[in-house]
């Protein structure tokens, strides 16, 4: 039997393997921080029409991987997609964010596509990932992503985002039968978009639970662990190999019961939680994805550097794959991203 060990970095420590220097890359990698991105953006004409455009959006996600050499490229699309192919109306208000039309009565929820009618209007976002997968580097993984039934739940019912969820908390409180089906209806269509990006060559999926946090313990298991479960068994089924990255952002002392209970390669946590914290709890049962404060790629320097520093020496006895606590802001600056990688990489 000839044993290969894969040459990717990121599938290398997904494997569980603990490396000298861990791979990295960027949450929101391909965004606004970057003036190449801005001017294909404006290319596109906007941010929808350049996730519909698969070689433009082709282009934005290996933008980071030519400036810095990242370890893994991101499909470039949103979470909000998802919705789009399920019959919402979507658009982004610039300088605001998305609007959607609403789902709180089983009328309106009843005009939704079912689950199997999403590929016309996503394929080519799969066409984007196909793209990709000869693009890259040899030694760069690709990852497909999806948002989480709850998370992708909490802008189909408020039709925006909101601080506290507080709609999408209202409806799972008054009308369950909605909310549930809601749900249903969503995890059905993330299992099938993200089989779709696997076929068309995603190596490594991640499922983004952001708004997990909002969550009360006994809605947690219901809402994120339950449908993160259905998820990941429903494509472990067809895709043995894939590599699956969970990330219920501010689920915080809940992370352990997440990684205990789904079967994650690994977890991504956001910076609530400790480093320390994580490694100790976390990294004994899956590789982590984390977690430095994006906060500091603003005024970068030497606190960037010694923070970066504090987190790889936090995670280095276990597989860790370095990452922010959450996406890089539009005001970070292009160069204090280098500093990061600099101290990562030495
Ligand atoms: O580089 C990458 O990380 C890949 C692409 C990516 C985007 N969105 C591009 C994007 C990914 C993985 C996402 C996920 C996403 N989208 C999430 C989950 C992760 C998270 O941030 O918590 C959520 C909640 C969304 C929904 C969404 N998309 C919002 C709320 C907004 C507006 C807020 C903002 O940051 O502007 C977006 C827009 C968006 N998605 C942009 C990008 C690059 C900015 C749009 C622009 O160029 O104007």
């Amino acid at each position: 039997m000839i044993v290969t060990k894969s040459s990717k970095t990121i599938l290398r420590a997904l494997a569980g393997e603990t490396l000298e220097t861990p791979p990295v890359w960027m949450m929101r990698q391909a965004g606004r921080y970057l003036p190449e991105y801005m001017a294909t953006r404006g290319q596109a004409g906007d941010f929808l029409s350049l996730c519909y455009n698969p070689d433009l959006a082709t282009e934005v996600t290996l933008q980071p991987i030519r400036r810095y050499g990242f370890d893994a490229a991101i499909l470039f699309a949103d979470i909000l997609l998802v919705p789009q192919a399920l019959g919402a109306d979507l658009w982004f208000v610039t300088g605001e964010g998305p609007r959607l039309s609403t789902i709180t009565t089983m009328d309106e929820f009843n005009k939704l596509s079912p689950a199997d009618d999403i590929h016309e209007t996503l394929s080519p976002i799969y066409q984007t990932v196909h793209n990709l997968s000869s693009a890259l580097p040899s030694e760069t993984t690709l990852i497909g992503f999806a948002g989480a039934p709850w998370t992708v739940a909490t802008y189909m019912i408020a039709g925006r985002g909101t601080p506290d969820q507080g709609p999408a908390h209202k409806l799972m409180q008054e009308n369950t039968e909605v909310f549930d089906a809601l749900i249903d209806r969503i995890t059905k269509a993330t299992i099938l978009y993200l089989a779709e990006q696997i076929k068309a060559g995603a190596e490594v999926v991640k499922i983004f639970d952001s708004w997990a946090g909002s969550l009360s313990a006994e809605a947690f298991d219901r809402y994120c662990i339950a449908p993160h479960i259905e998820i990941v068994t429903a494509l472990k089924a067809q895709f043995p190999d894939v590599q699956i990255i969970g990330f219920p952002r501010g689920a915080d002392q809940k992370y352990i019961d997440y990684v205990d209970q789904v079967d994650v390669a690994c977890v991504a946590v956001d910076t609530a939680v400790s480093s320390d914290w994580a490694a100790e709890k976390l990294q004994p049962k899956v590789c982590v994805q984390g977690n430095l404060d994006q906060t500091l790629l603003v005024p970068g320097g030497e606190k960037l550097i010694s923070e970066t520093k504090r987190v790889v020496e936090a995670f280095k006895n276990g597989p860790h794959i370095f990452n922010l606590g959450h996406g890089i802001t539009p005001d970070a600056s292009p160069d204090h991203v280098s500093q990061m990688l600099e101290a990562i990489r030495g």
